[in-house]
């Protein structure tokens, strides 16, 4: 084929560096462009301002263009037969392909149907009959990326091609968008949703038309003067290596004119399959679809579907299923009518019949969960039915034993704790930064880790520290720098295990920007850094300036690097599924990424498996797994990023509405990040000039980030707390949930299903209250004023500390003379079992006794809801810090403590507090008694 001759027209900015969204910019473009091209026809036919109008559409247009050369539908080809209407001062003709494409767009129908673009009515039946007997619907469709330099007519002869190749029995059904040039290849990726698979061909240039500033970002950069000069038969490899960066679900082929076996000997792992120019065109459509098959297969579903279908006999222990005991009853048929006879098809206890078993899984289950392990970037992925509180157990257990040392981001969640209460370890809190302002914690500084493991260092004990465990992201929405964490805790412990609580994150692998700072993501990238030369070289220089100092501080000044010869990946990751992706609920998953899994985990990982995991496992939530993996895999990218988009439409929305402004503010990355963890100097993603593109800026850079999809707002001016805004406004009147609360703030998550009605509903909400608070405050007689304003500045002003983790009593430390911190929670915890080694004791009382520096033990978990994290864990001496912070809170819910009683804490003697020489020395009798630990 003929190359087209190569422009060297200078770049234009493409929209989407001004805007949220180019899906939002391209829907709205079309909504412009109907009622425009309605004008102008209009102006045309009885004799109105037809130049204004034509400037307008001509505008929209202008906007559209650029957007629509990354789409197949209407695509090239219709775009230009739209603008030879207009240039054509055809209006009436145009205004109706306007209307056409337009219609399709926004109902999808092109997906589903063949859309005509011809105007000409009988050629439009024409085209229509010779459609018929492609029938789209039930087959899905996706859009194939084609980057090669052809000419319009090049184009469409081989869209014909590839079009002549589909037959009935397809499953799936594609159509193509044809790219230029590299950079064009990387805006479609990013732009265009619909693309599953995309096909390189060779020898084409290196820059589009257009200028897309986020490109850069998510390229970490790359050096453009090095592309230049890079001889054009390399460029397809390096594409190929760049999209995957972006989106690693694609599928990617490379057609070349040189000799295939050559390419195909260099080529990196990211590509399918080469093939030699059009001699395989019909291998390439079959390679493409079956590629699509691979992700859109769900083994267990499937199996569990085909199981419901078969007759069986139910001579088992579980009466719901097949509906038996549900059809036979007189009593509970509206059970049926509500879920449907499928489900209860489905459940089923036997691990036969095509089905497997979730303990020792040799089928589909199996595959299943392989298949989740490439979606997320893992190793080893292993299904869990009771949620990531239950996930977390296994991982814990797994990798602990009694004794090991763990550094525990205090405020996670309580799964942990108890984690380690199970396990035995020695605990080693970390405290995360405080926002007293808003009552809520952030994350984990680096430097704090890093002090802890170079203090244990210090004390001899870094051979027993074993795991660092945060949370990523935080209930919150921080997240951390995943990377540096490991990369500069691996300098100090090369050895050590990360396990990244990251429940609420498992839609973030799915989309460039967030799966950047996940654990799956930076661990597949350390492994690939470690054995990179120029990484090596980079430690031996840094190892070489750095060398090996006394003083701790320039440690912790310093950003470390990892000795790639000692350093081993190690990392698990826990999702909770259901929380922010489909699956029912308790789907949760376990995520490995450790070099060190089979040789030191494989074993204590099956037996903490077994002593967790349920015999009867809920098949409808395997299933959901299953096919939730699917979904992400050939539309997580579109759900990711439209998720984002509606989350930065509320915060503009929020920001920039006169009545909102008054008494709400979502909280920006300035607000709940401190400035020492942003070395961007970023404030808020969003300002008017550089409106949204700032965000990958701080991405890039800032240790902490927080994620736009949770959205913190600050209800302080309004003068009601964070709890009563919740129960009385939110849900009892407009029936909105939600499932934080601070003192002052309200937590808004969007999710992969938020809708941009769902956001204009929520706008419509914080309206009608903005109102009814006018309403109030301008009714307030005098007295009531002045109460209002003491809530105003409770809630604004006068906020309680945030306390961090005082310390664990020397009689559970390890080791009475440790310099260091860990503590014995197993000990603290099973000592609590005697009644006579505890007594409880009131909130006076415990404030005199603690203002006289008694040490008392707290015997168990207290835990305020909200905020939600231990305030007080077994073993753990009451500071007067936490005592201050617990009259402060006006939390409903206190876990762990009893107003009637107060306190559960341990008796002197208990813990040898009257001698405090003896701390190994209580009443012998009674530590007897407690259980050995
Ligand atoms: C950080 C974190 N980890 C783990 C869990 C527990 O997850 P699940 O509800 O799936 O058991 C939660 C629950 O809210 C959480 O916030």
């Amino acid at each position: 084929m003929k190359r087209k001759q190569r422009s060297v027209e200078p770049q234009r900015e493409i929209a989407i560096n001004l805007y949220r969204s180019v899906w939002e910019v391209r829907n709205d473009g079309w909504i412009h462009l109907s009622d425009n091209a309605n004008q102008l026809a209009d102006a045309a036919s009885e004799g109105g301002d037809v130049e204004l109008a034509r400037a307008r559409v001509a505008e929209t247009l202008d906007l559209l263009e650029p957007i629509e050369s990354y789409w197949a539908f209407p695509g090239r080809h219709g775009f230009l037969r739209l603008l030879a209407l207009f240039q054509d001062r055809e209006y009436a003709d145009f205004n109706d392909l306007v209307h056409r494409i337009s219609r399709a767009l926004s109902s999808q129908s092109y997906r589903k149907s063949f859309v005509s673009l011809h105007l000409d009515e009988e050629a439009a039946v024409e085209e229509e009959e010779r459609r018929e007997t492609e029938v789209r619907v039930d087959r899905p469709y996706f859009e194939l990326l084609i980057v090669d330099d052809l000419s319009a007519q090049d184009e469409e002869t081989l869209r014909k091609r590839l079009r002549s190749m589909r037959r009935d029995e397809d499953k799936f059904i594609y159509e193509i968008v044809v790219v230029p040039s590299f950079q064009d290849a990387l805006i479609a990726v990013l732009f265009n949703f619909n693309l599953q698979a995309c096909v390189i061909r060779y020898g084409f240039p290196l820059k589009s038309r257009y200028r897309l500033d986020i490109l850069h970002q998510l390229l970490e950069n790359y050096e453009e003067e090095g592309l230049e000069s890079l001889p054009e038969s390399e460029r397809g490899c390096l594409l190929g290596t760049k999209i995957a960066q972006l989106r690693p679900e694609l599928d990617l082929y490379m057609v070349t004119d040189v000799s295939a076996e050559d390419i195909a000997g260099k080529l990196c792992e990211n590509f399918h399959r080469v093939f030699y120019r059009e001699e395989d065109d019909r291998e390439l459509h079959f390679s493409i679809l079956q590629a699509i098959e691979e992700r859109y297969q769900t083994p267990f579903f499937t199996a569990l579907r085909v199981y419901s279908q078969q007759p069986t006999g139910v001579f088992h222990a579980l009466p719901i299923s097949r509906g038996k005991s549900i059809l036979q009853s007189h009593w509970i048929q509206d059970m049926i009518q509500f879920y449907g006879l499928g489900v209860f098809l489905a459940e089923t206890s036997a691990t036969s019949g095509g089905l497997d078993s979730l303990l020792e899984p040799i089928g589909p289950i199996k595959v299943a969960q392989e298949l989740a392990a490439r979606a997320f970037g893992a190793k080893r992925t292993f299904w869990v039915t009771n949620g990531t509180s239950t996930a977390n157990k296994i991982v814990v257990q797994a990798l602990i034993q009694p004794g090991d040392i763990v550094l525990l981001d205090r405020n996670c969640h309580k799964s942990h704790h108890y984690g380690m209460v199970l396990s035995g370890a020695n605990v080693v809190y970390l405290d995360a930064y405080p926002l007293n302002e808003y009552s809520m914690y952030g994350a984990v500084p680096i430097r704090a880790i890093k002090q802890r493991l170079l203090e244990l260092r210090r004390a001899g004990k870094l051979d027993r520290v074993k795991l660092v465990l945060l949370t990523n992201c935080t209930f919150d929405g921080i997240v951390y720098d995943v990377e540096r964490v490991m990369e500069e805790c691996l300098a100090i412990k090369p050895d050590l295990i990360f396990l990244w609580d990251e429940a609420w994150f498992a839609f973030a692998g799915f989309h460039p920007t967030y799966r950047r700072r996940t654990g799956m993501g930076t661990a597949a990238r350390l492994r690939e850094r470690f054995r990179d030369p120029d990484f090596r070289r980079r430690h031996a220089e840094f190892k070489e300036q750095f060398g090996n100092p006394e003083d701790d501080r320039l440690w912790l000044d310093t950003r470390l690097v990892p000795d790639p010869e000692r350093a081993r990946v190690r990392v698990y990751v826990t999702h909770s599924t259901h929380k922010t992706l489909t699956a029912l609920r308790q789907g949760s998953m376990i995520h490995v990424y450790d070099q060190d899994f089979k040789q030191k985990v494989e074993e204590a990982f099956h037996e903490a498996y077994m002593t967790h995991t349920s015999t009867s496992p809920n098949y409808q939530i395997l299933a959901s797994l299953d096919v939730g993996r699917r979904q992400v895999e050939l539309e997580g990218y579109e759900l990711v990023q439209k998720q984002v988009d509606h989350a930065m439409a509320l915060r503009e929305r929020i920001a920039t509405h006169a009545l909102l402004k008054k008494y709400f503010r979502f909280l920006a990355t300035g607000d709940l990040i401190p400035k020492e963890y942003r070395p961007s100097g970023i404030e808020a993603y969003f300002n008017s000039e550089q409106r949204w593109a700032r965000m990958e800026e701080c991405w890039h850079s800032d240790e902490f980030v927080v994620d736009p999809t949770r959205l913190t707002l600050y209800i302080g001016p309004t003068g009601i707390d964070g709890d009563t805004f919740k129960h009385d406004y939110l849900m009892e009147k407009y029936g909105i949930q939600i499932n934080k609360t601070s003192r002052n703030t309200v937590l808004f998550m969007t999710n992969i299903g938020t809708t941009r009605s769902s956001v204009a509903y929520l706008i419509e909400i914080l309206v009608k209250i903005a109102q009814e608070l006018d309403v109030r405050n301008e009714d307030m007689s005098p007295p009531e004023m002045r109460l209002h304003q003491i809530k105003v500045e409770s809630l604004t002003k006068r906020l309680p500390a945030l306390p961090d983790f005082s310390h664990f009593h020397r009689f559970f430390r390890c080791g009475t003379d440790s310099t260091t911190p860990e503590g014995d929670m197993r000990k603290a915890y099973f000592m609590s079992y005697d009644e006579t080694l505890c007594r409880y004791i009131t909130m006076p009382e415990l404030q005199r006794q603690v203002a006289a520096k008694r040490e008392i033990v707290s015997t168990m978990f207290v835990i305020p809801y909200p905020p939600g994290f231990p305030i007080l864990v077994p073993g753990q001496v009451i500071s007067k810090e936490i005592l201050a912070f617990i009259e402060a809170l006006d939390t409903r819910e206190i876990h762990g403590y009893r107003p009637e009683l107060g306190f559960r804490v341990f008796t002197d003697e208990a813990i040898g507090a009257v001698e405090p020489d003896s701390a190994g020395g209580a009443p012998a009798a009674r530590i007897a008694a407690a259980p050995a630990v």
